[in-house]
Parts: C-alpha cells; structure tokens; sequence
C-alpha cells in the first residue's frame, strides 16, 4: 500500500515514543535567537546564503529541494539535523524513509555550506541551522519574502527512519487529517495552509499523484476536483503503469516563489491531493486558500510566521555540533578516521 498515511494509532505511538526519548516541547529547549551567530561566527549567515545562491546557479530546483528539508526534518523529532545523518551500522536514518527514499535531494548543499563553515569557524554551527538558514535563503533568492531566522540549535545524536515514517504525511492526506497533524505539533489551519504554499516551487513525482488520477480512494476513478484539461495533461505525464520517478511542476511558476500555487488550486489545478484538498476537502483551509490567492502579502507574512514556528520544533535530547553533517561526532567512522 504506497505510501501509508499515519494513522491516529501511529501518531499516538510517536506521542510515547517521544515520552520516552524526552519531552515533546513545542517551545524551544535550547534557547533560539536571532543574531545567534554574530558574535562568534560573523561570517555563517553570509556564507550559508553564498553556498545556497551558487547552488540555484548550478540547479533553480535545489532551492526548492533545500526547503523541504526543513519540513522533513523538523517534523521528525524537531529541528535537529537527524534528517541528515546516514545510515550507520548501529543505526537506520531517516534518509530511506517513505517519504524520502528516491525523493528528497540537494543533501550536498549543506555538506558544502558545513565544509566551508568548518574552515571559517570549526564547531561552532550546527547542521541543523544550516538547514534553517538555507531554507530561508533558498526562499528570499525564489522572489519569495526574507526573515531573520532564530539560531542556536543542536545537532542529534541519533535519527529515527520508524519516526519519519509515522508522523511524514502522505501526498493522499485529506485537509482534516493534515489540520490534525498539524495541530499536533502546535501549528495552526493558517500555518497549515500557508507552509504549503512552499510548494510555490519545486517538482513532484508521478510515483506521488498516480493514485489521484486513476483510483482516487479506492474508487477506480480519478479525483473529481480536477479541471479536466490540467488531469488530461497529468495523465499524458504520468500514465498508468509508466514511469513512477518522472517529474511534474508543483505549480505554474515552478521556479518563483510566489502565490501562483493558491491561484492554481483555486482553479483546481493543484498537483498533489494534500494540495487540492486545502480548497477543496475543508471549508476552514479553503477560505485560507481563497484569501492567499489574491493577497500575495497576506501569504508571504503568514508563511514567514509558520516558517518561524515550525523552526521552534524541538524535543529535549543531547546534542552536539557535528563536524561532517552525515555522521555524529564519536561514530565508529570517525574514530577510524582519527586513528
Ligand atoms: C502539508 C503536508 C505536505 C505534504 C503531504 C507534502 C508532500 C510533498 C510531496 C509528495 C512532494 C513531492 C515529492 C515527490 O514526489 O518526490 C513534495 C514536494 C515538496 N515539498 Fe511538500 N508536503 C507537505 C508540506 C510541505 C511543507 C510544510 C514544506 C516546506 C515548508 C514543503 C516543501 C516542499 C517542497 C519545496 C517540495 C519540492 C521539492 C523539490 O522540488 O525537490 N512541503 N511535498
Ligand atoms: C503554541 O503556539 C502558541 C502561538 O505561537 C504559543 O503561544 C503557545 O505557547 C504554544 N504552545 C505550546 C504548548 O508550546
Ligand atoms: C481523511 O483521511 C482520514 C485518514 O485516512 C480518513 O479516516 C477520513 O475518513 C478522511 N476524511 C474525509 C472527509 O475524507
Ligand atoms: C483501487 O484501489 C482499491 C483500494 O485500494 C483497490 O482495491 C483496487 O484494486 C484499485 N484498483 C485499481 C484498478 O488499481
Ligand atoms: C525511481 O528510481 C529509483 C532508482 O533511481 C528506483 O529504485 C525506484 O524504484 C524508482 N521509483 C519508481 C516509483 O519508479
């Protein structure tokens, strides 16, 4: 059954498991500030942009690919960079979890903001700032809006592929399972909605819509919230039994960070289901929608707002300042490396 939504059961699963591991603190442990860097490493802000602008030279889609990496990490446990730690042979990351495997990218951008970070400033900044900081700049270099971030984080020890797995939603998720998963983590319909506007930019996969277009919830017919010449042409992009890892724009202006994603599902043109559903599955995420569609500020605030929040995710863990974002400090590969 490709990809599973978690279901309440699960999330109540996480909800122990995160007892277990600490306490699931919506507020910040470590305290967060802006300007966190500034004294002690002047230069991480301007080289975190400078690596992320060079990286659009090279590829527009890595500012897309970076941001969402904010998203899957946060979720997971908090802001903590476990999203981006390897697989050990103690250990399974959360690389090769569903929502994951064969879809998230661009993890080379901040390994190369850490090496250079490293040679500026050794142990001072944390993988999962990076990931924050290259967030907002993949957006402010989109054409998008610009924000101070808050700063200070840890990096984890350790990273859960069984967490992702529970709490990353499904593209099928409907708008009342999403404003539930979302009010978990203390996020609000307006963070909902406006966090999704991220998928202003970026690409989806045909492995990700396929369902929506040919068996909408079990059906055996596609999702009636389609206008019919946008699924005419999602079905020439994605046949039936064709290529699951083709790619298709997740709005209009894939490469502009702007509110053409609302306009889009307004005329019911939203790519993946967790897209269309926010105007057309809920009446309490579709006037969101509606208000975003023809008030590109009102977005660009509120997203800022939701960016900001969903950074303050954290769980009370030990934590370090890796020095190669992919592995902890002590691993067994290091201790080779040392020797
Ligand atoms: C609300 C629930 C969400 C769901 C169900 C969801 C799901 C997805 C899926 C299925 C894709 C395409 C992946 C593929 O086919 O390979 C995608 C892409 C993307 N998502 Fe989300 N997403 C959600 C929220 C978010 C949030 C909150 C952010 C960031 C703030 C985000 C940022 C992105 C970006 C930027 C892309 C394009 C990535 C690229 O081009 O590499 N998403 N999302
Ligand atoms: C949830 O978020 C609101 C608004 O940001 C904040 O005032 C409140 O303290 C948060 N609640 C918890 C439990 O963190
Ligand atoms: C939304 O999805 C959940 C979880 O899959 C399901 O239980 C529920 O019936 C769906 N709600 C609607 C209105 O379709
Ligand atoms: C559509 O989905 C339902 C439920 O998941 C499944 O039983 C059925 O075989 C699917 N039909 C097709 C044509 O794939
Ligand atoms: C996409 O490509 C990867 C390898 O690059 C492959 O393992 C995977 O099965 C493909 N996924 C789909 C949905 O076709």
């Amino acid at each position: 059954m490709p990809p599973s939504i978690p279901s309440t059961f699960m999330l109540i699963l996480l909800g122990f498991s995160l007892l277990r591991r600490g306490s699931l603190a919506l507020a910040a442990v470590t305290p967060l500030w802006r300007g966190f860097y500034a004294g002690i490493c002047p230069e991480a802000e301007h080289i975190v942009r400078e690596t992320m602008r060079r990286a659009m030279d090279r590829e527009p889609r890595s500012a897309a690919s970076v941001m969402r990496l904010q998203f899957h990490d946060c979720f997971v446990n908090g802001c903590d960079g476990s999203l981006l730690l390897d697989d050990s042979p103690t250990m399974i990351g959360e690389k090769l979890s569903l929502s994951n495997i064969n879809s998230l990218r661009s993890y080379e951008v901040i390994d190369e903001a850490k090496e250079e970070l490293e040679n500026v400033c050794p142990g001072i900044v944390s993988c999962a700032d990076i990931i924050i900081m290259a967030s907002r700049d993949a957006v402010a270099l989109s054409g998008g809006p610009d924000w101070e971030v808050k700063l200070g984080r840890k990096d984890s020890l350790s990273a859960s592929q069984e967490a992702s797995d529970k709490i990353m939603p499904s593209p099928r998720a409907n708008a009342t399972f999403l404003i539930n998963l979302f009010r978990q983590l203390n996020l609000s319909v307006t963070d909902l909605v406006a966090l999704s506007g991220s998928h202003s930019i970026g690409m989806g996969r045909c492995f990700s819509i396929v369902f929506r277009l040919y068996n909408q919830s079990g059906t055996g017919l596609p999702d009636p919230h389609m206008d019919p010449s946008f699924r005419l042409k999602l079905d020439r992009l994605c046949p039936v039994s064709g290529d699951g890892n083709v790619t298709g724009q997740l709005d209009a202006t894939p490469i502009r960070f702007d509110n053409q994603y609302f306009k889009d599902l307004v005329m019911r043109r939203g790519f993946l289901n967790s897209d269309q559903t926010l105007y057309s599955g809920d009446p309490r995420t579709m006037e969101v929608v509606k208000r975003y569609s023809v008030d590109q500020e009102a977005f660009f605030s509120d997203f800022v707002e939701g960016m900001v929040r969903m950074g303050d995710l954290q769980i009370d863990q030990p934590g370090e300042i890796r020095r190669n974002c992919r592995v902890v400090n002590n691993s067994p590969r290091h201790t080779r490396l040392a020797i």
